[in-house]
């Protein structure tokens, strides 16, 4: 038996560790900073976030305003790509996680963050999770390229090959550009719920922004504490979806295990670079 099939759910949690969200407890102070958060992304993404997410906030455009009702929201999303949003404490085990989206159900915390922690958080809050990626649940490709995610979770989990797996979703689904005929555009759950580098991922000349490549991003390590030193650039969510879904990733886990990692901010031979980044704001952050 594995460490992970001994943790259980927390108390209150079921057994696939959902909890009821709760709306009605929600504070009116609660509501007004993700009033708040929202208006100002929202004025901020228009011509910088993809279509395909812009066209998917409408989604969470309901009949109450403030923290979405996750009931409404599900049937919403549900009608559109068969996506239903449901609540858990906080993080959630792998499995639990992989199982709920090869299920078509997006695990979101539903504590919000206070308004002195407007522009950075540790933990996933409500307004990282919605806002940031519920939109793109809404695209019919982006919903089953995670669904696909999902159930290579639950694969990649049986190979202990989750590390590599992860940076698949870190610089996608989080942290995602996609080149649009007008230009680059984010569609990332971090970049496009942070006000800072929802700028900084398009217009900054400190990072990398480089072509993606499937085995090149699963080898890169990535960072959880600042702006990213590197984004991948898909062409398009199809693509995505047509790759990932029709790639054994059983070989390529093999082969990565074989190879070097490649560090944050670093440029490899095969690299289709589209801005070579000065790396000048990771280097003002190292200390001395
Ligand atoms: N094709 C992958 C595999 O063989 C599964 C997968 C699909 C992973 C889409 C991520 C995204 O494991
Ligand atoms: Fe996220």
């Amino acid at each position: 038996m594995t460490e992970e099939t001994l943790i259980h759910p927390p108390e209150g949690a079921a057994a696939d560790w959902t909890v009821p969200q709760n709306w009605a407890h929600y504070t009116p102070e609660d509501h007004a900073v993700w009033d708040t958060l929202f208006a100002r992304q929202a004025k901020l993404l228009p011509g910088r976030a993809s279509d395909a997410y812009l066209r998917g906030l409408d989604v969470l455009r309901l009949s109450k305003p403030g923290i979405p009702d996750f009931e409404e929201l599900s049937d919403r999303l549900m009608a559109l790509t068969g996506w239903q949003v449901v609540a858990v404490p906080g993080l959630v085990p792998d499995d639990v996680f992989f199982e709920h989206m090869a299920n078509r159900r997006f695990v979101a915390g539903n504590f919000i963050r206070r308004r002195d922690q407007l522009d950075y958080l540790q933990e996933p809050d409500v307004f990282h999770d919605v806002f940031g990626h519920v939109p793109m649940l809404a695209d019919p490709a982006f919903a089953d390229y995670l669904v696909a995610y999902g159930q290579g979770g639950l694969r990649a989990n049986g190979m202990h090959a989750l590390k590599y797996l992860a940076r698949l979703y870190w610089y996608t689904v989080e942290f995602g550009l996609v080149a649009e005929p007008e230009g680059l555009r984010i569609y990332g759950a971090g970049i496009v719920s942070s006000f800072a580098e929802s700028r900084f991922a398009l217009e900054d000349a400190s990072p990398n922004r480089i072509g993606f490549d499937l085995e090149r991003v699963m080898r890169t390590e990535y960072r959880i504490d600042d702006f990213q030193q590197n984004y991948f650039v898909i062409p398009s969510f199809d693509a995505l979806l047509r790759v990932t879904v029709e790639t054994d990733f059983a070989p390529l886990y093999d082969a990565i295990r074989g190879q070097a990692d490649i560090a944050v901010g670093e440029i490899v031979a095969g690299d289709a670079v589209l801005t070579l980044g000065t790396q000048e704001y990771a280097r003002g952050k190292v200390p001395g």
